[in-house]
């Protein structure tokens, strides 16, 4: 009962990369930036006018070959500038995608040219760096899949992007990009939940079947944390990366903004049946994201038992015991709104209250800092420099009352301890979610040279200031 197909995709692969890998000129990709349209609630609602790549929500699901040379030539057809960021891929820094940065912004009409070898197998994607409280926002986001030679033998290989929108009744998107309200707090929570571009009422599925599944989340703010009853889904990998496999804990399957989590879904529940996933994340806001919907005829009586556990990529192992130690604390937006309803409190509470007045009352940023700088823009002073090579601990502060998922580019890091307690799986990691207070040291070997950006992947966040450079050198 096996799937040959699969089976037999897998093998060639595995033979392919050594052969056609290292010589091949790459083939060109393209990919295109523009307007479009979208049937995102079903009918329920008018269709959307989106920002899209491809003319497609999500944009395509690219699929390059481990550690052979891509090239992708992105075009933008939209009516401002707008750049590619491959969020979590090691890119040389000039194809990192942060605009001024790294790169020239890429003018409507113009076309950038991307050029990298990815070193790591595993789930990524892609958004523009350009005013991604808006770009991204509006639609323009994709999977990229690194794929391993010899992947695990699954039945199926699923991609979920996770995107919230906030929708009008007319179906059009809320226009409130940015807004103080949503920068100083949570960041924009929207009201339409897609999966794919879609609400999904059900995901077909036949008892007996191994999936694995890819969850991207693309929301702009949205954290999610989803049950599956009646099954338990093993992670794999966290942000692309392999991490021992394990059950979520407490059955919940966190993600934070442009965090993934590849899962090895077993499907054991019972023909004909429907098996609901919930979003919990949000206390007395869950909402059942989808159903499992088994059909009448079982694909076997046992899931595969076939090995899982992914291997490992090709990252260097910090040295925990010469690692240089740096602290790096996250501050601002408003403390004791949620609390106890004194919003002024809140307000005079960080930033030494005068800044923190001008930024809710003129213009929108400096309402966030990192080390008690508040970034505009994306060129800045390096908070730290780095030297190449060296190994180091991050020690994050968030000292604010709102979760931050931090993202650091061009590198993975293990996260060590949350709050001093060391992490049951030392997992790797492009973006570690702090919730409010919380504390985590992350490690990693500096080994990409150039200007990285560290900011909160929350994007109100990111443009409210939350947002520092890195410069390894
Ligand atoms: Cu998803 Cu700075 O990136
Ligand atoms: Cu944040």
């Amino acid at each position: 009962m096996i799937n040959r197909r699969s089976f037999l995709l897998t093998a060639g692969a595995a033979l392919a990369v050594p052969a056609f890998g290292a010589s091949a000129a790459p083939a060109m990709r393209k990919l295109a930036a523009g307007p479009g349209r979208a049937q995102l609630t079903g009918g329920m609602r008018g269709a959307t006018d989106v920002w899209c790549f491809d003319g497609a929500v999500p944009g395509p699901e690219l699929r390059l070959p481990q550690g052979v040379p891509a090239r992708i030539a992105v075009e933008n057809r939209l009516s401002q500038s707008t750049t590619v960021h491959w969020h979590g891929v090691r890119v040389p820094n000039a194809m990192d995608g942060v605009p001024d940065l790294t790169q020239k912004p890429i003018a409507p009409g113009e076309t950038f040219i991307y050029e990298f070898t990815p070193p790591d197998a595993g789930t990524f994607w892609y958004h523009p760096h350009q005013r991604s409280f808006e770009q991204i926002v509006r639609g323009l986001a994709g999977a990229l899949i690194v794929e391993e030679p010899a992947p695990p033998l699954v039945d199926r290989d699923v991609t979920w992007v996770l995107q919230d929108w906030r929708l009008l009744n007319d179906g059009t998107i809320s226009g409130d990009f940015g807004n103080r309200m949503d920068m100083a707090m949570s960041g924009r929570i929207g009201n339409t939940v897609t999966i794919n571009g879609a609400i999904p009422d059900a995901f077909p599925v036949r008892a007996g079947e191994r999936i694995r599944l890819r969850l991207i989340n693309a929301a702009s703010a949205r954290i999610f944390a989803l049950e599956f009853s009646g099954h338990t889904p093993t992670i794999i990998a966290l942000d692309g990366q392999p991490v021992a496999p394990h059950a979520p804990e407490d059955g919940r399957v966190v993600l934070g903004p442009a965090m993934r989590a590849d899962l090895v879904l077993d499907l054991i529940g019972q023909p004909g049946q429907r098996y609901p996933i919930i979003d919990t994340f949000y206390r007395r806001l869950e909402y059942r994201l989808t159903d499992l919907v088994y059909a009448a005829e079982p694909l076997r009586e046992h899931p595969l038992d076939a090995p899982i556990r992914l291997e490992p990529n090709p990252l260097r192992e910090p040295d925990i015991g010469a690692a240089i130690r740096h602290e790096i604390a996250f501050e601002g937006g408003m403390m004791g709104m949620m609390g106890d309803g004194n919003m002024m409190r809140g307000m005079m509470g960080m930033m030494g209250g005068g800044n923190m007045m001008r930024g809710m009352m003129g213009d929108s940023h400096h309402v966030w800092s990192i080390n008690g700088v508040s970034a505009q823009g994306h060129m800045m002073t390096p908070l730290l420099t780095l030297d190449r090579g060296k190994s180091y601990i991050l020690a994050l502060s968030n000292d604010t009352a709102w979760h931050h998922p931090m993202h650091l580019h061009g590198h993975s890091f293990r996260v060590m301890s949350r709050n001093g307690n060391p992490t049951r799986h030392r997992e790797w990691r492009d973006t570690v979610l702090l919730a409010p207070r919380e504390r985590a040291e992350i490690a990693f070997v500096a080994d990409n040279p150039g200007d990285w950006m560290l900011h909160c992947h929350i994007l109100d966040h990111q443009e409210g200031g939350m947002m520092g450079v890195i410069r390894v050198a």
